[in-house]
């Protein structure tokens, strides 16, 4: 029997934005699933969310996003759960940096299994369910990087580009069917991915490349990430939100 609870599965729940995620939308009623690879990292991320929100569910579905059964796992125990979906989102990546020159294929493969594939294929099982249960929202952690680039990451931005042509493409095939599919696109944000990098940084340097001078705090993705999951109408499919505190739309000439 569903529960009368609305539920969210989010891939790299264990940390950063997708925890971030995870706490917002349970503390806006949802029960959460928390997929990703360390078992250690999502039990201590699940008790974070419980603590967030105690009336919420928290299940741990350890699972690699580019490993096909680990992934129809992670929702099939999600689905005997709480006998409902009615959120994914797809957080989970790794971040390598090469210069092109340097780049392997594997480590090409390596990234776009994760961030590429493993949201595909994870998107796929969550919109065989939403098919059948008459609707269903989507929504990929995309980046800044699927539409400019940084040094050494060319497999990275590539990726995540591919991510955001996915939603669109996902957003016109399944309206139909009631699924809203849209991108967060972050820019920096102090998580566990970059947040060494960002912490080295001098302050200078950081405002001349964000006018904010600083990187977002995952909480303030999350914010949207629920926005798009509770708040947003259904006419908004198809679209990235960019979150980067007016970083892409700035030139370079500082103030004074
Ligand atoms: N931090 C930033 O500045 C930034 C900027 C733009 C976009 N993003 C995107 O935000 C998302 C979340 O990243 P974050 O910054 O919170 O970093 P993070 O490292 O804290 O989170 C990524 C999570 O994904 C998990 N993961 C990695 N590979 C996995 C796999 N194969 N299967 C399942 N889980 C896997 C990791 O264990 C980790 O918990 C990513 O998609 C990232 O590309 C981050």
């Amino acid at each position: 029997m569903p529960g009368s609870r609305p539920v969210a599965l989010v891939t790299g729940g264990g940390s950063g934005i997708g925890l971030a995620s995870a706490e917002a939308l349970a503390r806006a009623g949802h029960d959460v699933t928390i997929v990703g690879r360390r078992p250690a990292a999502l039990a201590e991320a699940a008790a974070q969310v419980r603590a967030a929100a105690r009336e919420a569910t928290v299940l741990v579905a350890p699972a690699d996003v580019g490993a096909r059964d680990e992934v129809e796992g992670a929702f099939a125990a999600t689905l005997s759960t709480f006998g409902r979906l009615d959120v994914f989102v797809g957080a989970a990546a790794a971040l390598h940096t090469a210069n092109f020159r340097d780049l392997t294929i594997e480590g090409w493969d390596e990234m776009v299994d994760v961030v590429l594939r493993g949201s595909a294929m994870c998107a796929m099982a969550a919109t065989r369910h939403f098919v059948q249960a008459g609707g269903g929202r989507v929504i990929f952690i995309g980046s800044i990087s699927a539409s400019v680039s940084d040094f050494e990451l060319a497999h990275y931005c590539a990726a995540k580009a591919g991510v955001h042509a996915l939603a669109r493409s996902m957003a016109v095939d399944l309206a139909s069917a009631n699924i809203w599919v849209n991108v967060v696109a972050p820019g920096w944000v102090n998580t566990p991915m970059i947040g060494e990098y960002v912490d080295s940084l001098e302050a200078g340097v950081l405002l001349a490349m964000n006018p904010q001078g600083r990187a977002a705090r995952p909480a303030e993705i999350a914010d949207v990430v629920r926005f798009l999951a509770v708040d947003a109408p259904p006419f908004l499919t198809g679209s990235t939100i960019t979150v980067d505190g007016g970083q892409t739309v700035m030139n370079h000439l500082l103030p004074g």
